[in-house]
Order: structure tokens, then sequence, then C-alpha cells
């Protein structure tokens, strides 16, 4: 009788102490980090950078800082997040990896489904197959002379097993039924100084990072991954895999917010209304739409419809990963 007494009370000082949090959150002398696992100049951290100055002015201005937690595929930041302590102070800015490295890994140490709040999706982003610059090659049809003259020879850069990088990369090896050497980075901005340089042959990219070195003249562009050609002045030109003869290679990408799972739903209700303000910001839509990414404005900014997603996107990618027999440990 007195054991149950003391867990009532236990249980009503956990909840007065979560209602105390939210009423208070977010509180003026605590930062927000949004966790980001790729590296610093790529991507994922651009869109992340972009939506965290969204989501401050959206916030009152409050302060949303970067953590690059990179590595291992993107694992090592989420495992952070999934591990943090659930009060909205920290949280988990990532792309498809999301739903693709439960496939690739043998174990995770956390579970995609099970350990996260679902905040809301924010962008959709499309790829690009890029190339080093002294690539002999100028076009599509070019690359894959040169590509099957070569074969054995060729590297393809990519931000580990899972990552956008690697599904597009992995996707155009098995269109071609050509082996390449798959050389991992932390994220793709590393990659991309590797490529630019000529140490590696090959990646494909999300357009919001390839576009400006394509417009420098540092990297060649041959193709994008969507279905239909992409409205960006820089790359309305560049055909699609498949009007390049890749049949029904479609690759797109998405990215979104988490937060750990127990997070006090008052807490998790101020983000999602602050994540659903960024997206209708015209800063945050125009820097999206000046990389060639649309900001998502359906039910996918809500939880639910996010979660959804993902699970459908789960069930979309695990076959196709496990069909190409790639594993990482
Ligand atoms: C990827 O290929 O998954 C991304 O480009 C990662 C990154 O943002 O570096």
């Amino acid at each position: 009788m007195r054991s149950k007494f003391l867990s009532v009370v236990a249980v009503g000082a956990l909840l007065a102490s979560a209602n105390a949090l939210a009423q208070e959150y977010p509180a003026a002398n605590k930062t927000i980090t949004f966790v980001l696992p790729y590296a610093a100049g790529g991507p994922t951290d651009k869109a992340a950078r972009d939506l965290a100055q969204s989501m401050s002015k959206a916030m009152g201005g409050h302060s949303i800082v970067i953590d690059n937690a990179a590595g291992a595929s993107g694992s090592i930041g989420a495992n952070k997040v999934a591990k943090a302590s659930p009060d909205g102070y920290t949280l988990l800015f990532t792309h498809i990896a999301q739903a693709t490295l439960s496939s690739f890994f043998r174990t995770l140490p956390y579970n995609v489904e099970k350990d996260f709040e679902y905040l809301g999706l924010v962008s959709e982003n499309p790829m690009n197959l890029i190339g080093r610059p002294s690539l002999p090659s100028n076009n599509m049809a070019e690359l894959v002379s040169w590509i099957n003259a070569n074969k054995g020879k060729i590297n393809i850069a990519n931000a580990g097993p899972g990552s956008a990088s690697h599904l597009c990369g992995m996707l155009f090896q098995s269109t071609l039924k050509v082996d390449m050497t798959s050389v991992p980075y932390k994220g793709t901005a590393p990659a991309m100084t590797d490529l630019i340089g000529g140490q590696v042959d090959l990646m494909c990219d999300q357009t919001t990072t390839t576009i400006p070195q394509i417009e420098g003249k540092k990297v060649k562009s041959f193709a994008v991954t969507t279905s239909s050609r992409l409205s960006s002045p820089v790359l309305k030109d560049m055909p699609t895999m498949q009007e390049a003869g890749l049949k029904d290679f479609n690759v797109t990408i998405w990215q979104g917010l988490y937060a750990p799972k127990g997070t006090p739903a008052a807490v998790l209700k101020k983000l999602n209304d602050a994540l659903k303000t960024a997206v209708k910001d015209p800063e945050f839509i125009r820097k999206q739409d000046a990389g060639g990414a649309s900001v998502i404005n359906d039910a996918r900014n809500d939880p639910a419809g996010h979660k959804s997603f993902v699970m459908s996107e789960v069930t979309k990618w695990a076959p196709i990963i496990k069909s190409a027999g790639v594993y990482a440990d």
C-alpha cells in the first residue's frame, strides 16, 4: 500500500517537472542544439543551418547551434540524440539515412522507430552525378563509354554506407552493372574537396552543394537523379538519369528533425509549431529553391505524417539495399 502510494507520488512529481520544463521551454539561458551527423560544409549541414536560422526566428530569436557529430554513415550523431536527455535541447537533423541505416548496419545502437520523436520533414533534395574536372568525358554517353573502358579502376566517393551519396552511387553502379571502388568520407564536403583535387573520380551529391561547384567549373556534371529536369538555372539543361538511358533511375532524398523519445508533448508542440513557421519563411524557401531543393509543405510537416513516411521509406529501401548485399558493421 505504502509503495503504491510512493509510486503515485513519484509519477506525480515526474509529471510536475515535465510540465514545468514544457512551460518554460525554451529557457532563455539554454541553447538548442541540432546534432548533425555529417561533416560541416555539406548539404545536410547547409539544410540544418538554414532551418536553424528560420526556426530561431520563429522562436523569438532563441539560439540554435549546430553540432557536427560526423562518422559511421551518420549513425554516431543519430545515436547521440537517441541517448540524449529528452528535454527539447538536443535534436537530430538528418536525411534519408534515418530510413536506410537499419538495412545497411548489421546492428545499430538505436532503434529508428522507437527511440525518436518525429518532429517533421522540411525539404526534398534532388541529387546530381558529378565527376572530377580532369575526366575525359563531357556528357553521360561519353562517361558510360569511359566507365566501360576502365572497369576495375574507377572510384566513387560517398558519405558512408546508407548515406544519400552512397545510395545514389550504388543504384548508378547496379543500373550500369559495373562495380566501382567505394571511398567513404565523413560527409560529402571532404569528398568534394578530393573530387575537385582529382583524388576520386565520381560522386553523387545533393544539388544544394553541387550547384556552386558546377557554376565555378570545379567539377563536371553528368545528370540529375530526378524523373524530370530541374528548374535551377545552372541545372535546367542537365539531362535526367532516365533521359541518359538509365531506366527507372529516380532518387530524391529528404531532410527532417527528431527529438529523443520521451520529450514532453508540450515541448514537441512548440518545436513543431516553430518548424511549420520556418518552412513558410520566404528566406528558407528562397535558400532551398536556389539549391534546387523543394520545401515540404504537407502532412509530413507533422509528427504522424513524418513518422509514417519514414517507415514507408524503410520498407521501400530495405529490399533494394539487401539485394545489393552491402553491409556496414
Ligand atoms: C550524403 O551523401 O549522405 C550527404 O551528402 C551527407 C552530407 O551532408 O555530407
